[in-house]
């Protein structure tokens, strides 16, 4: 799985925190999150993201259109946001097949968060 191939839950849990470091510092898209616990909300985008991805444990969060319901993020904001993640990927020494084939498990939720 692609769980398996980017090494596990401490390696996606990793990408995530990048990733929200990525977003925070970018005021395009960082005001979403303003208020929000972000140690949480790592560790919940980190289990969708396992689940997502292949690995062992099923999402037992919230629904995710209903969750973004009304936040009004835009198409353009989501794409920024995909960046955010291929970039932490890279970062973290993934292998340019493997970031695209994992930002395409994430572009599936575009649908959902994308209101505006
Ligand atoms: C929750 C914003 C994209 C997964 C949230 C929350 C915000 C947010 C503000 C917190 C809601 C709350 O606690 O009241 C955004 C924005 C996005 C985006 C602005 C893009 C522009 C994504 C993507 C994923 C994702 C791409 C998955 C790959 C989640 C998850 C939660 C969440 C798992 C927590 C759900 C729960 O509470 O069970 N998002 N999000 N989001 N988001 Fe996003």
């Amino acid at each position: 799985t692609l769980f398996e191939q980017l090494g596990g839950e401490a390696a996606v849990t990793a990408v995530t925190t990048q990733f929200y470091a990525n977003i925070q510092a970018d005021a395009t898209v960082a005001n979403f999150f303003n208020g929000i616990n972000m140690a949480d909300q790592t560790n919940k985008t980190a289990s969708f993201l396992c689940a997502a991805l292949g690995g062992p444990k099923a999402w037992g969060g919230r629904n995710l259109k209903e969750v973004h319901a009304n936040m009004g993020v835009t198409n353009a904001q989501f794409t920024t946001v995909i960046g955010h993640l291929r970039s932490a990927l890279t970062s973290a020494g993934v292998a340019a097949d493997l970031v695209e084939q994992t930002v395409a498990v994430a572009e599936t939720v575009r649908g959902d968060v994308v209101t505006a």
